[in-house]
């Protein structure tokens, strides 16, 4: 004697209403579980075709597991839907109000890399500077050609420049990563009338890596341009810029004659150094006992070729210029020695060399207070 066949059409339409009110994921699981769980009312029926003649099962066969997999089917569906019907939800729940003060103490700190540029627009500032910005990823001709460094040039292979594959500049050049911040020179005298007082801080790239190199790094450039510009604003200049960050006055600079493309004449600047309690620091007698000379800087003259490559009249302008590494001034002013411990983002470094976020660099609180 055999079973009627099950009454599959019935069974149908009980599940998709089941799955019709289903409107949680749990929800949904209890229908799955009733229909193709272990005990399933489905897995139930599959289970019915061993005991059945050939006939009967190839005809039943075919009808249960057709019921199987749609009834699978629209609960994947279901389960799509609702999973994204929760995920619209606690997007429009879960708002961040980021004008909210802080429940604990400030834990962050800021990096003695933003700090030390704080400092400097600071100090700038207070020399009448503005800070300018240019961008990282460069063209040939702002990085190089427009400061007097043409192809042909040897200070090109000096700077070990990260050059973009393929894809040309507007020079029909390859883009590169700025290998300086020089360029922002460039950037400010085309795009502003002079006279022109800038500094402009920010990352600069090299194909270089030791205790003392990084292939991402930072540079400060100074930039003034204006009438009847001489080597004695530049110095005083930087004179009064060393001692405002070391924050002292007994520091003493020398100028030695250099070399770069961008400047004529060219001096680099050392800073002179002594022992104080067997450390060694900024200021003192250089000729004095372990006392000696560091440099600092790059500077000079602005070329009259860099100006007349911005469309300006080199006999009515004139200026000076200067580049200086941020990161070794961080390091020679709260004393840390090894570079590439700057950019490992590792938590008790900048716990210990991290500067409060709400302490702000002032003039008169002493720039690095
Ligand atoms: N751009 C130079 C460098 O990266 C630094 C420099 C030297 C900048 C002299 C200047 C300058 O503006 O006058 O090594």
């Amino acid at each position: 004697m055999t079973q009627d066949p099950p009454d599959l059409a019935q069974l149908k339409t009980d599940l998709l209403a089941a799955l019709e009110v289903a409107t949680s994921l749990d929800a949904l699981e209890a229908v799955r579980v009733h229909a193709l769980g272990k005990n399933g009312v489905i897995t139930g029926l599959l289970k019915t075709l061993g005991a059945m003649s050939p006939e009967e099962r190839k005809s039943e066969g075919p009808r249960i597991n057709g019921l199987r997999s749609e009834i699978a089917g629209e609960i994947d569906a279901k389960k799509a839907a609702l999973q994204s019907d929760e995920l619209d939800s606690r997007i429009a729940t879960e708002s961040i109000d980021l004008s909210l003060p802080p429940r604990e103490a400030v834990q962050g700190s800021v990096h003695p890399v933003s700090q030390v540029m704080d400092e400097l627009a600071e100090i700038f500032a207070d020399l009448g500077f503005a800070v300018a910005t240019g961008p990282e990823i460069e063209d040939d001709w702002h990085n190089f050609t427009a400061l007097n460094i043409p192809e042909s040039h040897p200070a090109r292979a000096m700077h070990d420049t990260f050059y973009f594959p393929e894809g040309a500049g507007e020079d029909a050049k390859p883009m590169l990563l700025r290998t300086h911040t020089s360029p922002v020179q460039v950037r400010t005298m085309t795009a502003q009338k002079p006279p022109l007082r800038i500094i402009a801080p920010g990352r600069t790239y090299r194909s270089d890596s030791d205790a003392t190199h990084t292939p991402m790094f930072h540079q400060v450039e100074g930039l003034v341009i204006d009438r009847d510009i001489t080597m004695g604003h530049l110095k005083w200049s930087l004179e009064t810029f060393v001692k405002a960050f070391f924050e002292r006055n007994d520091i003493v600079l020398r100028f030695r004659p250099s070399y770069f493309p961008f400047t004529e004449p060219s001096a680099e600047v050392d800073v002179g150094y002594s022992l104080e309690n067997g450390r060694r620091i900024i200021g003192g007698d250089p000729h004095g006992e372990n006392g000696g000379w560091m440099e600092i800087l790059g500077s000079g003259m602005v070329n009259r070729r860099v100006i007349e490559a911005c469309d300006l009249d080199p006999d009515e302008w004139q200026g000076f210029a200067f580049g200086c590494g941020i990161d070794r001034l961080a390091m020679l002013k709260y004393g840390m020695d090894d570079l590439r411990a700057f950019f490992d983002g590792d938590l008790r470094w900048l716990k210990h060399y991290g500067f409060s976020a709400l302490d702000v660099p002032t003039l008169s609180g002493g720039v690095g207070a």
